[in-house]
């Protein structure tokens, strides 16, 4: 968590976390090694989802049945191969990722990795994108940038069926939204206020790793 402010304040204790961890399902074997390789090759950067999340991920895509699945961050892959992992063979994921960097390490990982079928990576600005998509998705995953978090909002929940999740990442923030002093805990903080107003959905943040928001469109 190395781009957050020096007074980051660690939510859940590493210990629980860890057991918690071990006593969850354990990544597959192509999971790890997605893990390790990018670990490897973007020591400087800790955005992964982690295993928590990734498995949260999972179960909601399974229990929910979702089929075509939206995610706003790609990074190197990992979360779209835990959601490719468990949909059926004729569902799709749809990933947006703007840095040429990360669409280079991702889309080779989803052709290493067996998934390149499964998996469409969009490449280019999400801000954009999310409003060129026509389909409707069964579940959709924002993991992208924390300040623009009203727009993909505004754009996901015509796009995501009704019944459908949609899963946002980071919403404490390291726990500053409980006393936002700058741009992006203030913004999460509008966020979560946002959907808790919206009567178009139901919606539950839990506090596990950053904080995570199901919503579920009514
Ligand atoms: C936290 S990482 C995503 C991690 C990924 N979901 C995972 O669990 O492996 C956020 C990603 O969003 C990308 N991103 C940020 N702003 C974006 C934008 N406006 N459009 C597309 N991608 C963006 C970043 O380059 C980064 O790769």
């Amino acid at each position: 968590m190395k781009n957050r402010p020096k007074q980051y304040r660690v939510i859940s204790d590493s210990e629980v976390e860890k057991y918690a961890e071990d006593h969850s399902t354990a990544e597959s074997e192509v999971v790890t090694n997605l893990i390790q390789s990018s670990d490897e090759e973007l020591a400087h950067v800790d955005m992964l989802s982690r295993p928590l999340v990734g498995h949260l991920l999972q179960i909601l895509v399974q229990t929910t049945g979702a089929k075509n699945c939206l995610e706003i961050g790609t990074f190197t892959g990992y979360s779209a191969i835990k959601m490719a992992e468990v949909i059926p063979e004729y569902g799709q994921i749809d990933t947006i990722e703007m840095n040429i960097r990360y669409q280079k390490i991702a889309q080779n990982n989803f052709y290493k990795f067996g998934f390149d079928d499964r998996i469409q990576l969009i490449k280019g600005n999400a801000r954009e994108e999310i409003t060129k998509l026509n389909k409707v998705y069964d579940f959709i995953y924002l993991d992208a940038d924390k300040l623009y978090y009203q727009h993909y909002y505004k754009y996901c929940i015509p796009i995501l069926k009704s019944g459908g999740i949609l899963l946002v990442d980071n919403v404490l923030w390291g726990a500053q939204v409980l006393a936002p002093k700058d741009p992006k805990s203030s913004t999460l903080d509008a966020f979560n206020k946002h959907i808790k107003g919206d009567n178009r959905v139901n919606q539950l943040l839990l506090p596990i790793r950053d904080g995570c928001t199901i919503v579920r469109k009514k």
